[in-house]
């Protein structure tokens, strides 16, 4: 067997779409996502500047990458910013750019459970989570009570499209997922991510104590074709999914038990999960 052929076959894009430093690797060049006119950077803006509210709020930003985040939430008058991202040459861009912004050098699941933030973020980061349950009990950890977590994924249709001239490999995972490889020979480079039908971030996130308050639709905004003609075939399409989850009230009896609170008119019931 020639080498190039048992590279291929062993190749697992599941291992290598959840492997912390893919955004250091040399095949990946990120260099324009980067900048403050990225057209992705102001596609997802536009978006969350009309569902995002972290005016005088602490903010916790999964996966900040470069700091593509950093200047929204300070436009939009957050009291607290702070970024967690495993890639160090992502956090070299983000600290130069950015250098009163702390970012915790490590993954999600690494972060220390020492503060609480009553916004948390995560865009186009969970297609590098293997453990979806694991990810979602980390984040009500850290939230606040009552917090919301903004989650922005890919759309699993959207995304398995054959598009724009770029070479798109795929593996199934099994629970309707698949790990993708896609090469994009004059952009971004290869990268890998898992695609997720949007029930199993909903389920997840249910059986973590989360209530799903708003779910939107990422289709091309005109100013997104504007900078990026080439959209306009998907112009109908979503690509995205903007998910807002509240962190439901509930209160910790013992180690094993959790007593979720309701109101009715006579006042509160508790009953435990
Ligand atoms: C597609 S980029 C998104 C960056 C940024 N959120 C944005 O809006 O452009 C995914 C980022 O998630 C980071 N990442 C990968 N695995 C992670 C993990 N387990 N925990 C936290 N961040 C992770 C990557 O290093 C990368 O910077």
């Amino acid at each position: 067997m020639w080498t190039g052929q048992k590279n291929k076959m062993e190749e697992n894009y599941l291992k290598e779409a959840t492997n912390p430093f893919q955004y250091d690797s040399e095949a990946v060049n990120w260099k324009r996502e980067g900048l403050k006119d990225s057209p992705t950077r102001r596609f997802f803006w536009e978006y969350l500047r009309e569902h995002l509210n972290v005016k005088g709020k602490s903010v916790l930003d999964i996966g900040s990458g470069m700091g593509q985040l950093f200047p929204l939430f300070e436009e939009m008058g957050a009291l607290k910013i702070q970024g967690v991202e495993p890639s160090s040459r992502n956090i070299g861009v983000s600290q130069k750019i950015y250098p009163n912004v702390p970012v915790f050098t490590g993954t999600l699941a690494q972060m220390p459970e020492t503060s609480f933030y009553e916004i948390i973020t995560a865009i186009m980061v969970f297609e590098h989570i293997g453990n979806l349950g694991d990810a979602f009990k980390k984040i009500n950890k850290l939230l606040s009570e009552g917090g919301r977590f903004f989650l922005i994924v890919a759309d699993k249709e959207y995304h398995s499209t054959q598009r724009f001239g770029y070479k798109l490999e795929s593996q199934k995972i099994g629970n309707g997922e698949v790990a993708i490889k896609i090469t994009r020979p004059h952009g971004v480079g290869v990268l890998y991510d898992i695609i997720r039908p949007l029930q199993n971030y909903i389920a997840a996130a249910k059986e973590n104590n989360f209530v799903l308050e708003n779910h939107v639709e990422l289709k091309p905004t005109k100013n997104f074709i504007k900078d990026e003609p080439k959209y306009v075939q998907f112009k109908d399409s979503p690509l995205c999914h903007l998910l807002i989850f509240k962190k439901s009230r509930s209160r910790r009896i013992n180690h094993n038990k959790t007593v979720k609170t309701i109101n009715n008119r006579r006042g509160q019931i508790f009953f435990a999960t």
